[in-house]
């Protein structure tokens, strides 16, 4: 089959190099993809919010599949428009993707569908603010009801912290803080069956220690020893179910990718958000174990047909990735740099650029990812860390501790 990929960051370099995997795939033509998908890939030029224009390209280059990686296009409607056309598209309609879109209207669906998740105040006005904010005390979370790049959320003792970001914001979604480690679970779904993939965790802070801003991910792995046996049934009995089936009932089914973000607390798997596409990086680490082909399994999410395919295989041992941030990242970042060492296999590309001299530079904030594969946790470190030593680009900065305290044995449930 010939598949449309849509994006061009890490993520969708990492799905360019599993749908290249896959004997099924015999064709990939990347929009606007980048250097890293260029050696798996046609690329092709779209803005990829123009949802006729996407739907257009996919016509023009005859694709069978349609997968589009980022969230901006699917709110944007460009899977309906796909879809219109009678091209198969993975990933959600716009009515459907408000999961990841609005804050508000996720914590409405978790609400109404039994969801576990933090209580939460949706709020406008300086009033509601402070209302919420003394209700549910400190460390304060208030997030922008809309897409922020995985940049809209404030975690803080500060009270004037917290009210600053929500009178910037405009309306935000407030809500108590929740304790204990983050899980990132991606399920595959047509919007009945659900097939969940293999936990992975993020690091959302900029620094070591989980110092700094929130980003949008500095490196991930999996799997998680640490985790609880029966996580992924849990999460989908209470999470996953009880949201297909309510998305199902409001008349707009979430087929696609649902991303679910999780605390585990003291009181168990907590929602502390969906997302309606594959996160970054945490599906560079869960594609490099991923062993069934990945072609099929995001086709047969589109058409309806998951509960056909056979279980998915995993490969034995663990991955870790590590992401090369440019100077200033979460601030504006530095661009331009010459990277050396970029070519590297496993070496991941989202924020780079061809210049005209054939030079590879950085073109965003997170630059590209190193990941790797090993027999346990910890030579799944090793390797990473050392393809990153084999990396030059000035200016950059990258977590020291991706995936230690897992690997230390330091991380409790
Ligand atoms: P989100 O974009 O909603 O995933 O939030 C980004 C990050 O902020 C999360 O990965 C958490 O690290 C943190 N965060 C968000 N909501 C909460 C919460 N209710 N309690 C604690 N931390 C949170
Ligand atoms: N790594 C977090 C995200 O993709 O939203």
């Amino acid at each position: 089959m010939r598949v449309l990929l849509i994006g061009s960051g890490g993520r969708e370099h990492a799905l360019a190099v599993g749908l290249a995997a896959d004997p099924s795939v015999d064709d990939i033509i990347a929009a606007p993809g980048n250097p890293g998908i260029a050696a798996v890939a046609k690329l092709r030029e779209v803005v990829v919010t123009d949802a006729a224009a996407v739907a257009e390209l996919a016509v023009e280059v005859a694709a069978d599949l349609v997968v589009i990686g980022p969230e901006a296009p699917l709110v944007a409607g460009a899977a309906d428009a796909v879809r219109a056309k009678g091209i198969a598209c993975f990933g959600p309609s716009a009515a459907a993707a408000q999961l990841e879109g609005s804050k508000a209207f996720a914590k409405e669906v978790m609400v109404a569908a039994g969801v576990p998740t933090g209580r939460s105040a949706t709020c406008t006005t300086e009033g509601e603010v402070g209302a919420a904010l003394a209700e549910f005390g400190p460390p304060y979370v208030v997030k922008n009801d809309g897409l922020a790049a995985g940049k809209g959320v404030v975690v803080t003792d500060s009270l004037a912290v917290a009210r600053q970001h929500a009178e910037e914001c405009g309306r935000v979604v407030i809500e108590e803080f929740l304790d204990g480690p983050e899980v990132s679970l991606f399920v595959v779904t047509d919007g009945t069956t659900a097939v969940p993939l293999m936990p992975a965790q993020d690091f959302k802070r900029v620094g070591d220690g989980d110092s700094g801003p929130n980003t949008g991910g500095m490196g991930a792995y999996a799997p998680l020893p640490w985790a609880p046996a029966d996580l992924v049934e849990r999460v989908l009995a209470e999470t996953v179910q009880p949201t297909l089936a309510e998305m199902r009932r409001r008349g707009t089914p979430f087929a696609g990718l649902l991303y679910v973000g999780l605390a585990l607390t003291t009181n168990g798997p907590k929602v502390i958000e969906f997302n309606a596409r594959f996160g970054d990086p945490e599906t560079q680490v869960v594609l490099a174990l991923l062993a069934s082909p990945l072609g099929g399994l995001l086709h047969a999410a589109a058409t309806g047909t998951l509960a056909d395919l056979p279980p998915l295989q995993w490969r034995e041992g663990a991955a870790v990735t590590v992401v090369v941030a440019g100077h200033n990242y979460p601030g504006t970042p530095r661009t331009g740099d010459v990277i050396e060492g970029g070519e590297q296999p496993g070496v991941i590309h989202a924020g780079t650029a061809r210049r005209a001299d054939g030079a590879l530079v950085s073109a965003g904030g997170r630059i590209l990812s190193a990941t790797a594969t090993g027999a346990d946790l910890a030579d799944a470190r090793t390797a990473a860390y050392k393809l990153i030593d084999g990396i030059t680009l000035p200016g950059a900065h990258h977590r020291t501790d991706i995936a230690l305290a897992a690997v230390e044995g330091r991380i409790t449930t």
